[in-house]
């Protein structure tokens, strides 16, 4: 066996043990990219081996947190893909304005810059009030920062940028206070989100939701995770709610395709149909 091999198996060990200690699953995500960051984080932790580092963490919590930080991507921002969010705004809102109240998830939600953006266009759109945004994702401590709202001001010119380009209607300014260097969102936008923990590979489904995002979260996983998640969605989704995933995402061949239509080209915001 070579090196690549055996430490490809250590990782394989370590992910059933944290599987069956932790409860999370990371056994359905695609290789190449955890086996990197596993290597990435072992070369940070003072451990020579992953089976150097198994026993450990199969028993400290905090450097299983650690170990969880390293695997999982949480890169996001406001208003990311503006086009997209423009679509959202241009042929997503005025059917969820049809409704009383409508129910939306963000399904790997991590720092919560795509629920804020939500919430700032829901409000534009002359939905205030009217919905609630569930924001989860597997990481707590990104649920955290989530929570509290309060990003580096020095991205902000880059979020206004593409605030404008998503159509906003407003000045994005409006949305923060400054202090020294970090931009604090307004707390009224966080009054209709939820951020909570949920694992998409293990947890259940959520019911009657409208629109459901999941953005960048399953390019991560192997094929028959996606077919899970996808259920999971399709589960939640009410008739007529839609389903909007990354660029890199689609429902080409999935399961749940047919039951779907896409609503516009190269855009991967899809409508579950109603019969
Ligand atoms: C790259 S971020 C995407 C953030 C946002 N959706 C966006 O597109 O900007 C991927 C997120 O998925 C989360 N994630 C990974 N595996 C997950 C799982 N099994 N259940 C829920 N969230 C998960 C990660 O913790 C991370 O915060």
């Amino acid at each position: 066996m070579t090196d690549d091999e055996l430490t490809a198996l250590e990782i394989k060990l370590l992910m059933e043990g944290v599987a069956q200690v932790y409860g999370y699953d990371f056994r359905e995500y695609a290789e190449a990219s955890l086996n990197r960051r596993l290597i990435q984080w072992l070369s940070g932790s003072g451990f020579a081996t992953i089976s150097l580092a198994q026993s450990q963490l199969l028993r400290d919590r905090t450097l299983f947190d650690s170990l969880l930080r390293g695997i999982t991507v949480n890169v996001s921002e406001m208003f990311r893909d503006p086009t997209f969010f423009k679509a959202v705004r241009d042929h997503v809102a005025p059917h969820l304005k049809t409704y009383p109240f409508v129910k939306i998830w963000h399904a790997g939600c991590a720092t919560g810059e795509e629920a804020y953006s939500m919430a700032i266009l829901l409000n534009e759109e002359g939905l205030k009030g009217r919905f609630r945004i569930y924001a989860t994702d597997i990481n707590e401590e990104v649920l955290r920062k989530a929570q509290e709202g309060i990003y580096q001001l020095q991205e902000m010119q880059h979020y206004t940028r593409n605030y404008q380009l998503a159509g906003g209607t407003g000045s994005f300014s409006d949305y923060y206070t400054a202090r020294y260097d970090h931009a604090i969102f307004d707390a009224s936008l966080r009054e209709n989100i939820v951020f909570a923990a949920h694992n998409l590979a293990v947890d259940a489904d959520f019911g009657e939701m409208n629109l459901i995002l999941c953005r960048n979260v399953m390019i991560y996983f192997k094929q028959p995770l996606k077919e899970r998640v996808l259920g999971l969605f399709d589960s939640s989704l009410v008739p007529g709610g839609f389903l909007c995933l990354g660029t890199k995402e689609s429902l080409y061949q999935r399961k749940i395709s047919d039951r779907y239509e896409s609503i516009l080209p190269r855009m991967q915001i899809y409508r579950k149909r109603y019969a």
